[in-house]
């Protein structure tokens, strides 16, 4: 049985998940898991290029540190596991995302984390850049994790939703019916502007568990304000990032509101997160809202959505038998071995590419 390597970091720019699995038909077998997290300097520089500072050389010197990182995440869930790296098929290698751009007269994404020296230092074939293909052909490049949601968790007969909580959230229906078409955009903010606030207040990456959110209230005119940010209203295929929902973003919009404590905002920006996905997530009687990324073990996040989301049911992956922080790893394992079998990585009702495109560039070892 070939053996398939997943990395994954996404906007929270927090490091890399990287995961070593098998797959029999439907069933995911997990052989090891590993977090490599971003040292503080890297991901201050990550974040700064993020928003447009930095030159060329900042570009390339992390693409080259990013790149080692994820590498090395390899070399260490290999080691975990113990497989020698012949037995392995291939790595699916996310990147770091940089900008994520999909809408203009020139759409781009941006990806770093260099997929040679991945190549190179595992001994391992990688495949890498799985977004751009589907850019080129008129989608949005997200979100791509549909198809893996819909490969391994639809249930014929049952409506059901993954929600992954990211920087950015993002939902996907699987229909009841199997053959009908399935949903999936990113709704917007998730952990992003909750981490910036808390950093920017606090000096912490974080709030853990929702704690100090926990300590604020809902002050309802920032939240209108928010809730009029025309992203909300638009209609699917969409897709967003940090470009978007940053710090300044926040700021622009707490000089109408001077006064407010630090616990407010961030309780505020929690139920941003608990009505936008409430608001844009389809409802269907029984449904139940299987919850994924680093966001589900954000307590008060969690008890909010299932006020916001009621009567659907929040549940977290772990009961479909894949635990939250590996959802998104695992995908790209599987991505990885789409690529390899040529088959599409994309759902075009999803993206809105014009077909369906086989995805990703191929390193061989
Ligand atoms: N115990 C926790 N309490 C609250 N939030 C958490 C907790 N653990 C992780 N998170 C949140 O999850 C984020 C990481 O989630 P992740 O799924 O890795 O996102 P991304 O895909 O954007 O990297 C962190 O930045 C943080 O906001
Ligand atoms: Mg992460």
């Amino acid at each position: 049985m070939k053996a398939w390597i997943g990395l994954m970091s996404g906007t929270s720019m927090d490091g890399i998940d990287a995961i070593l699995v098998t797959f029999e038909d439907r069933h995911i077998r997990i052989h090891a898991t590993h977090t490599t997290d971003y040292p503080s300097d890297i991901r201050q520089r990550l974040a700064s290029l993020s928003q447009n500072r930095g030159t060329p050389d900042d570009l390339g010197e992390l693409d080259h540190a990013t790149g080692s990182l994820f590498a090395l995440a390899a070399t260490s869930v290999i080691e975990k596991a113990g497989f020698p790296p012949a037995s392995i098929a291939a790595i699916g290698s996310h990147g770091q995302t940089l900008r994520h751009q999909p809408d203009g007269s020139k759409p781009f994404s941006i990806q770093i984390g260099d997929p040679n020296l991945i190549a190179e230092r595992t001994g391992v074939t990688t495949v890498a850049d799985f977004r751009r293909r589907d850019l080129a052909s008129g989608g949005q490049g997200a979100p791509l994790v549909p198809a893996f949601h819909k490969a391994f968790f639809s249930a014929a007969g049952e409506d059901r939703c993954i929600l992954n909580l990211g920087g950015i959230a993002n939902i996907t229906h699987l229909p009841a019916d199997n053959s009908a078409p399935v949903t999936g955009f990113d709704t917007g903010p998730s952990n992003a502007l909750m981490d910036a606030w808390c950093l920017d207040q606090t000096g912490k990456a974080y709030d853990k568990d929702g704690a100090w959110a926990d300590e604020g209230i809902v002050d309802q005119d920032l939240l209108g304000d928010m809730l009029s940010e025309a992203y909300f209203s638009r209609q699917p295929p969409k897709s967003t990032g940090t470009e978007k929902f940053n710090l300044e973003w926040l700021k622009v919009l707490l000089n109408r509101h001077p006064d407010l404590a630090g616990a407010d905002v961030q309780r505020t920006l929690l139920e941003l997160t608990a009505v936008t996905v409430a608001q844009q997530i389809p409802h269907f009687p029984g449904m139940t809202i299987f919850v994924c990324g680093g966001g589900a073990r954000n307590r008060v996040l969690m008890r909010e959505l299932q006020r916001t989301c009621s009567p659907s049911r929040i549940a977290s992956t772990a009961e479909l038998g894949l635990d939250p922080q590996w959802v998104e790893p695992v995908a790209f394992a599987w991505l990885a071995s789409q690529r390899l079998s040529g088959k599409p990585g994309n759902l075009p009702e999803v993206t809105g590419a014009s077909g369906e495109r086989i995805l990703g560039a191929v390193y061989y070892a």
